[in-house]
């Protein structure tokens, strides 16, 4: 028989959740003029007025938990990812946990009782720049300069081949909306709903997900 989460275990993940995004409302977004956690709620806004499922909701207010989520819980997944690992030039728990944040926000989500869904799709915001690059000369050509810095460590624009098999997931479309969604999201001074407005939809998502045993 599958275990389900029970009410109260679903509000304490809120709050732990909740938690470590307020801590990255004191952080800001990338040498932007706005926090990570607006940069956080823009996103999951974005998602809503296109009527997006709960998991793309979801998935859009959390994608980038694994750049300000615990260290520990951070050093924990990358012990457990040693082919992660090895991909790293350094030990620096820092330098380690921003370039591989999607990947840790994604087994850090599952850890909580997230779903698959919505792992894979936090988990995908490299994957889905790298198809962006290949497939639509005016996104490269719209990336700050940082970011095309970025893009050649991360493995560069897919290859015919792999914009193919990208094209095959469930989730390709999902997957690219909601990086378009994450470039978007660093507009400074909107008036958007906080949090709290994301309780009921979170708590709903975990108590349908049976617990990892
Ligand atoms: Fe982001």
């Amino acid at each position: 028989m599958t275990a389900l989460p029970d009410l109260n275990m679903a509000k304490h993940t809120v709050a732990s959740i909740f938690a470590v995004l307020e801590e990255g409302s004191k952080k800001e977004y990338l040498g932007e003029d706005i926090s990570q956690l607006e940069h956080s709620l823009q996103t999951a806004q974005q998602a809503r007025d296109a009527q997006a499922d709960d998991e793309t909701v979801i998935a859009a207010l959390l994608h980038d938990i694994g750049q300000f989520c615990d260290r520990q819980a951070a050093m924990d997944i990358m012990a457990e990812a040693s082919d992660l690992q090895d991909k790293t030039e350094s030990t620096s728990t820092v330098k380690v946990g921003v370039k591989g944040h999607e990947y840790i926000g994604g087994q850090y989500l599952r850890k909580l009782g997230f779903s698959e869904n919505v792992a894979q799709l936090v988990e995908a915001h490299v994957v889905a720049k790298r198809y962006l690059t290949a497939t639509d000369r005016a996104y490269y050509d719209g990336l700050s300069s940082a970011s095309k810095a970025s893009l050649k460590y991360q493995g560069g624009p897919f290859s015919e081949d792999q914009v193919k098999e990208f094209e095959r997931d469930p989730l390709f479309r999902k997957k690219v909306q909601l990086r378009l969604w994450d470039d978007k999201a660093k507009v400074v001074g909107l008036d958007l709903p906080g949090l709290a407005s994301y309780k009921d939809t979170i708590i709903g998502h975990l108590l349908k997900e049976p617990l990892q045993q």
